[in-house]
């Protein structure tokens, strides 16, 4: 490589996609709908794709080594029965290409300190005891920052409890542009939203839908089976009011919201759409055709994964196919952030 930085401008970026999921156990419906549907529909649009399996990240909180593996695997069929498409998408664990903890590190150098302690996230995941948290969950927000930008991606499909991660990642990319006088990274743009872009507890509207949930009724899994997707809509919280025909009449209605929302989702409606056809109606109504249609759209994943999961050979062989194609792209890339630094790389 010459000694001569190459510079960018934001318009001469590739329209790429990245985004991960940690393969921690538990893959709810709020990833699906909130992620994974998105991450389908940007990979039959005018998009690179690269969804990875952030094992790395995974492991800032305690993962049981003996499963972690099976995770991985089972997040990997996740994708693919939900319709990612291996020859389409790059799809791979984020540990099979270092070049993101390598370009991690160099963010760990150019993000503040008080950046990361203004992380909701953190806060929240390390709880009351923040001193005994790890120092990756501390610094995991860089991590994530890398393994967007060490592919110059663009666009980056998330849930919106992510946001604030994303801000950082410009925040990181814009103080590096700007420390070594380069356009170098990509100033990226967040895709959050639609009806499903926050998936709320079914037992407590004011909740994220979560895997870590004490109560298995507050979530459905994707590998729930109809009877107890049926169970769990039927238990959901709700309030005694029929639904209304207009989105005004779901405010101050969290419950009622969460279960319109995901009802529209599923169904890639709009919840005025939505409430057009069912306001008036009572939950008692509405509850059983939520239900046949989360079934509906539910159950040929699951039945989709467990067959994927029967031979993971094929799985591992996507898996190494994906590493070998990011790797392709991650490395010129950390090449010419270490050039810019002034790393000697003979
Ligand atoms: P993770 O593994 O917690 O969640 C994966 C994706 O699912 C979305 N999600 C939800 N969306 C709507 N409603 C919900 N209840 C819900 N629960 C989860 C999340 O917003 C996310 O999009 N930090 C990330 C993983 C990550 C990443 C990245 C993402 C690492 N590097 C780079 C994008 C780009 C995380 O912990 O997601």
């Amino acid at each position: 490589m010459s000694n001569a930085v190459q510079t960018h401008s934001n318009d001469t970026f590739k329209k790429r996609v990245f985004s991960g999921i940690q393969p921690s156990g538990g893959l709810t419906l709020g990833n699906y709908l909130g992620a994974v549907k998105r991450f389908v529909q940007m990979q039959q649009e005018d998009y690179e794709t690269i969804y990875c399996m952030v094992d790395l990240h995974a492991i800032t909180t305690w993962q049981d080594p003996k499963k972690l593996k099976h995770n991985t695997r089972e997040l990997a069929a996740f994708f693919i029965a939900s319709g990612i498409d291996p020859d389409k998408s790059i799809l791979f664990n984020q540990s099979g290409v270092s070049a993101h903890v390598e370009l991690g590190w160099v963010f760990n150098c150019v993000a503040r300190m008080g950046w990361m302690k203004r992380m909701t996230q953190f806060k929240d995941k390390a709880g009351k005891n923040a001193e005994n948290a790890s120092l990756g969950l501390f610094g995991y927000p860089a991590l994530m920052a890398a393994d967007i930008l060490v592919y110059h991606a663009t666009h980056v499909p998330v849930g919106d409890d992510q946001k604030q991660h994303l801000e950082l990642t410009r925040d990181i990319a814009a103080k590096f542009n700007h420390d070594f006088g380069v356009d170098f990274f990509p100033m990226i743009e967040p895709v959050i939203g639609g009806p499903a872009a926050r998936v709320m507890s079914l037992r407590d509207g004011s909740k994220k839908m979560s895997k870590s949930d004490p109560s298995d009724l507050s979530r459905i899994n994707m590998g729930d089976d109809a009877d107890t997707i049926a169970q769990k809509f039927r238990k959901a919280k709700t309030d005694p009011d029929a639904l209304p025909s207009e989105e005004v009449g779901l405010e101050g209605r969290a419950e009622a919201k969460n279960l319109i929302s995901i009802y529209a989702a599923l169904g890639d409606q709009g919840v005025s759409d939505i409430l057009s056809d069912v306001g008036g109606k009572q939950f008692s109504e509405f509850k059983p055709m939520l239900v046949e249609r989360a079934v509906e759209k539910l159950s040929p994943i699951s039945q989709e994964m467990a067959r994927l999961m029967e031979d993971t050979s094929e799985i591992d062989r996507v898996l190494a196919k994906g590493v070998e194609k990011a790797t392709a792209i991650a490395i010129p890339v950390l090449k010419e952030t270490y050039e810019i630094v002034g790393i000697l790389q003979p």
